[in-house]
């Protein structure tokens, strides 16, 4: 296993170009089971979690060709002639169950192990099966799989609403619904960029979809789809995090691909804390040149609210804040594993519950820490980036679900950062 060693202390200046999004080609991907023709993603990231649904479609029969180090990715669905997706692929991955719906709508049956919870929280899948349950699939739940089956080889229209608001379960109903039988509405929709990018790309496959970016999504069904090549939007959650290493070291970095409508609602926290965001021909460009940090009250909620994605990363920056902030997690039940890595470092952290409460002082020290997910690695990285001495992040296969090419892009900006054999 690897660990990431950062030698913090240096502003950051120059430009990172932002990737394509892992969680919209997570959900892109499964769109080739769609169709007999085949669907092309370029602008796709290099990441281990991009891999894990390239070896979860081949299962199942899709050809897979591209992404060796370019960034496209050919799928063909013309031969899927395997409709299990197994466990020992969906537990390393909870995105493993959008596969679940299109295989459903178009073969007519679909069997999907069940992915269990995870560090973040228990998260379960309920959401996703009363979607398609609203379009009339039977589900078995059975040894660890759904078995889900369309009487009659089709699923059929429905008007139905989420109790709560799920990315995940609306991206699963959404690829369902274009090959429904007549008109699905989805109420109280998630309303994440990646809902309108997979919205896009299946309607470049030829579906039928209105109001996507709203709670209201409004899809036609039709008999078939066919082929497109569709670029992936650009990693909101990438940017954000690469927006708080000139925040947090001080300096000035360019966000090559970036755009304050992907991160508003963060963008707006990050100048209250003291943090200049400029919009530039090629992205934004974000600096803090002089003085403090300011302490910023922050409270996660789904888009177009702060992201729960980038909390961990803020809380970093809120370390080395002047005066107390307060952050609310109100995604995901367990989502601070990072605060106690955070305080290792020297940071001074109360959590209570779904609160943590966030003392600034003045500087973070470096230290060996380690953590249980990928946005909480990558807040130890800006840490230490920002912190005295040297940081050793361990688990790094945490930061290659996510990061492409992390240490290269923050080097290039004068980083001092480097991923060595870990045997401890
Ligand atoms: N939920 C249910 N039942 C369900 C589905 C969700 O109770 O059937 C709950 C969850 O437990 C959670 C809340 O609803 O408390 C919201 O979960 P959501 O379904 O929106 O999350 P997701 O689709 O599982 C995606 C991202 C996450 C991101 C969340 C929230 C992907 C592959 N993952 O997860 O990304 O945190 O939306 O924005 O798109 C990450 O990239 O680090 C990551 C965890």
């Amino acid at each position: 296993m690897d660990r990431i060693v950062v030698e913090g202390g240096v502003p950051l200046e120059g430009r990172i170009e932002i990737s394509g999004a892992k969680n919209a080609c997570l959900a892109l991907m499964p769109a080739a089971l769609l169709s007999e023709e085949p669907l092309t993603l370029t602008n796709a990231p290099l990441l281990s979690d991009i891999r894990t649904m390239t070896a979860l479609l081949q299962s199942l029969g899709v050809e897979v060709s591209g992404l060796q180090g370019g960034h496209v990715l050919a799928m063909s669905g013309a031969s899927v002639d395997n409709h299990t997706a197994d466990y020992d692929i969906v537990r390393k991955m909870r995105a493993s169950i959008l596969v679940l719906g299109p295989m459903l709508a178009r073969y007519g049956h679909a069997t999907v192990s069940l992915p269990g919870g995870c560090a973040i929280g228990a998260r379960p899948v309920d959401l996703h099966l009363r979607a398609l349950e609203a379009m009339g699939a039977e589900l078995d739940l059975r040894e660890g799989y759904v078995h889900a089956r369309a009487p009659g080889g089709r699923l059929k229209g429905a008007d139905f609403t989420f109790p709560l608001v799920s990315v995940g379960a609306t991206e699963n109903a959404l690829l369902a619904a274009t090959l429904a039988e007549g008109t699905t509405i989805l109420r109280n929709a998630a309303r994440e960029p990646e809902i309108a990018d997979l919205a896009r790309c299946l309607r470049a496959m030829g579906a039928r979809i209105e109001g996507e970016g709203t709670s209201e999504i409004t899809i036609e069904g039709r008999d078939s789809l066919h082929g497109a090549t569709y670029p992936v939007i650009a990693d909101r959650i990438e940017l954000g995090t690469y927006m708080l290493a000139p925040a947090i070291t001080g300096g000035r970095v360019e966000l090559v691909g970036g755009s304050r409508e992907l991160v508003a609602a963060f963008a707006d926290k990050l100048e209250a804390a003291g943090v200049d965001i400029e919009e530039s021909a090629d992205g934004l460009v974000v600096s803090r040149r002089n003085g403090p940090l300011k302490a910023v009250d922050v409270r996660t909620e789904p888009f177009p609210g702060f992201p729960t994605d980038l909390q961990a990363q803020m809380m970093a920056l809120l370390c080395v804040a002047e005066g107390k902030s307060k952050l609310e997690e109100m995604i995901f039940e367990n989502r601070f594993m990072h605060a106690p890595e955070l305080i290792r470092m020297g940071a001074s952290i109360d959590v209570h519950g779904g609160t943590a409460t966030v003392t600034g002082v003045e500087r973070l020290k470096g230290a060996p820490v380690m953590a249980t997910d990928l946005r909480a690695s990558v807040s130890l990285v800006l840490a230490g980036l920002a912190a005295e001495g040297e940081t050793q992040v361990k688990r790094v296969y945490h930061l290659d679900r996510g990061y492409e090419r992390l240490e290269e892009k923050l080097r290039a900006c004068g980083a001092r950062i480097r991923r060595e054999p870990d045997d401890g």
